[in-house]
């Protein structure tokens, strides 16, 4: 059975018991089911919340939806070129929901040996099994997928731009590889949101996989500036995780203001393309990745540790990764660019690493 008909029965189940959960908001009523206990919740007002005030109150499935969510969600999935988008509080709760309720017992998941922790934990609590393949070697992912399980999904989880060494996935290939073995394709473009793309729509929009590629990731705390995150995809996937993503559905919902810096940032974005080609310049300059994110590689922790002590001392904040967080051999200064720093400063960072920068 396809993914779409196997969700599809899935929702079908619960509405036929007459369980199904869906998106409400109800205005008007004298609140007796929120968690805002002493009405401090209440204290700003705005009339586009259901119950007037500051804090969600509730999940999104009790009190704590709204018609200013819900607006936002829809513009989201139109900026993003998605069909819909689930809201969630946070990166590591979209993909733990995520993964966890899409791959059921049998079910297989290959995912790239670089992928975030979220999606790690999101697989520990699925009931599929899974399978690592190398860091973006297609080969090798292929390998797995002609293995896959016959009658069961199958599932490749990656990010489109590597927190840890700031490396790019190969979409194209990947997205491919996955149309011909009938995988499921869910992508974590944490990282690529807000820099990559048309007005930083990300890298999924700018190779234009949006039909490709069954769910996509997109989260608030990085390039956005604020906080929360959201699941892209078909209008049936978000039903699906309104219904059994348990992230999404036992947890207070973002607050008014959170959503509100979530619109802003949204809205701010298309402007930002002075600054998305600033990054692109300084990218260009540092030139250890193709992306903000750039590995200055060393040889132990305590190198790392020495060098980073270094920074510091000559005015930057230059941050390790270390073993265990990195594999070993992986061990790096993690420099991070921003529209904000400039070619001095970047040139100024160098003379610290002058003979490591080969
Ligand atoms: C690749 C990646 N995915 C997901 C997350 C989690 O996002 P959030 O910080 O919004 O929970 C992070 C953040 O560290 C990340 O780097």
């Amino acid at each position: 059975m396809s993914l779409s008909s196997f969700l599809e029965s899935k929702l079908t189940k619960r509405h036929t018991a007459g369980n199904l959960r869906y998106l409400k908001t109800e205005p008007g009523l004298i609140d007796f089911s929120s968690n805002d206990y002493l009405g401090m919740a209440r204290i700003l007002h705005d009339s586009r919340l259901r119950s007037g005030g500051c804090g969600a109150t509730g999940s999104r499935l009790l009190t704590g939806n709204t018609c200013f969510a819900e607006e936002l969600e829809s513009k989201i999935a139109a900026f993003h070129g998605s069909q819909a988008a689930l809201l969630y509080n946070c990166g590591y709760m979209a993909n733990c929901g995520l993964i966890s309720t899409l791959a059921g017992p049998g079910d297989l998941i290959l995912y790239d040996t670089h992928i975030h922790a979220s999606c790690h934990d999101g697989i520990r609590l699925s009931h599929g099994y899974s399978l690592p393949w190398k860091h973006n070697a297609v080969d090798d992912l292929e390998k797995k997928l002609m293995h896959k399980p016959p009658g069961k999904h199958t599932f490749v989880c990656i990010e489109s731009l590597y927190s840890t060494d700031g490396t790019l996935a190969p979409l194209l290939a990947i997205a491919e590889l996955c149309e011909r073995y009938q995988a499921y394709l869910i992508v974590d473009e944490a990282h690529a949101v807000g820099v990559f793309g048309e007005n930083g729509k990300g890298l999924v929009a700018e190779n234009n996989l949006n039909e490709k590629v069954f769910a996509h990731v997109v989260t608030f705390g990085k390039a956005l500036g604020t906080y929360g995150a959201a699941v892209l995809g078909s209008a049936l996937l978000k039903q699906v995780l309104i219904n059994f993503s348990r992230s999404f559905i036992y947890t207070t919902a973002l607050p008014l203001h959170n959503l509100t810096a979530i619109d802003a940032a949204y809205s701010l974005l298309p402007s930002l393309n002075q600054e998305r080609m600033h990054l692109r310049e300084l990218i260009a300059h540092l030139n250890l990745s193709q992306t903000p994110i750039q590995p200055f590689f060393v040889s132990s922790n305590s190198e790392a540790h020495h060098l980073s002590s270094l920074c510091k001392e000559m005015g930057f904040d230059v941050r390790a990764l270390l073993r265990p967080t990195v594999l070993r051999n992986q061990e790096c200064l993690r420099i991070c660019l921003h529209a904000f720093n400039t070619h001095e400063d970047v040139e100024s960072l160098l003379q610290i690493l002058p003979r490591r920068y080969a």
